[in-house]
């Protein structure tokens, strides 16, 4: 699909790879309908593109309420009369596999899976009808293989990964003209680390357990090592133009996982994983 005039809607567009990818998309010449949970970044990105030329709006909301992604997809045909590419993207992590309150496993959940299922149930059957349409969902190289110290994390891409594959089978099947890429990063340099300023204001004592701000601390130095936003939306952009499921943004990285996990299933050594919590904890 060559962008060009065509309509893309973007979830967790106000910041880090969402951000990137609808500066990527509008110097493409897409209009731009940016969704988010954060107010104040959300306008700010939507003036900010708009002072370069790019049509664009901004509704505000939650990815993880049906409801809020229906209205996205409602803003966006009434301002555009039409939409082409939904980039489901806003996401969140946070939360160890032991001892994390379900509350925490929930809030993760829902913003990275439901607002993904969520996505594909409002716009899909929208692509059907009009025989042309674009998925682009997030997941992650957590979606690929376990990590320690990011349970919820680890589930919700997993499921990124599994609903969106399950997606480009049945969309095949349709033999429409609409497809699906997903996308699995390795680290880039975004505000992912913070997700905890999204969190419901219930759960932040959570942030305290020692363990978790341990986890914290390498998390901040792996994303603080990963590479710039901008090179993440120009791989988005390529596979949607050349129509590829897989975005890999570390090929390497992410193969060499993957068959682990295949010398594991056939009864070799487990991926070595590294020693994640404080000695004396
Ligand atoms: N940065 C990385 O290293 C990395 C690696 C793999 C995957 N990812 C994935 O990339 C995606 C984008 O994250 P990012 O790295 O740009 O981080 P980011 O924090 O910079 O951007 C995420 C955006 O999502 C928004 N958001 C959070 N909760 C939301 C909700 N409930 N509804 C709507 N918007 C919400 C945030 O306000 C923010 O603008 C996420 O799905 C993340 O899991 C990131």
């Amino acid at each position: 699909m060559e962008l060009k005039g065509k309509t893309a809607v973007i979830t967790g567009g106000a910041s880090g790879i969402g951000l990137a990818t609808a500066k990527r998309f509008a110097a493409s010449g897409a209009n731009l309908v940016l969704g988010d949970i954060e107010e104040a970044p959300l306008a700010a990105a939507v003036k900010d593109l708009t002072d370069q030329g790019a049509r664009v709006i901004g509704v505000a909301g939650d990815v993880a309420l049906e409801s809020d992604v229906f209205a996205m997809r409602d803003a966006a045909l009434a301002e555009f009369g039409a939409v082409h590419l939904v980039f489901n993207n806003a996401g969140v992590g946070g939360g160890l596999t032991i001892g994390t309150p379900k509350k925490i496993w929930d809030w993760v959940l829902g913003v990275n899976v439901d607002g993904v299922i969520n996505g594909v149930n409002a716009f899909v059957p929208l692509f059907l009808e009009q025989d042309e349409g674009h998925v682009v969902n997030t997941a992650s190289e957590a979606g690929l293989v376990g990590v320690p110290g990011s349970g919820p994390y680890c589930a919700s891409k997993f499921a990124v990964v599994g609903l969106s594959e399950a997606l480009f089978q049945e969309l095949a099947l349709t033999g429409k003209n609409v497809h699906v890429t997903v996308l699995c990063p390795n680290f880039v340099r975004t505000r992912i680390n913070e997700s905890q300023r999204n969190m419901p204001s219930e759960l932040v004592s959570y942030l305290e357990d020692p363990i978790a701000q341990e986890v914290k601390k390498l998390a901040d130095a792996a994303v603080n090592s990963g590479i710039d936003p901008a090179d993440v939306a120009q791989m988005v952009e390529d596979a949607v133009v050349a129509n590829r499921f897989w975005i890999l943004t570390n090929e390497h990285s992410a193969t060499r996982i993957t068959e682990q996990r295949l010398e594991w299933m056939r009864g070799g050594r487990p991926p070595m994983a590294k020693r994640m919590a404080p000695k004396d904890a």
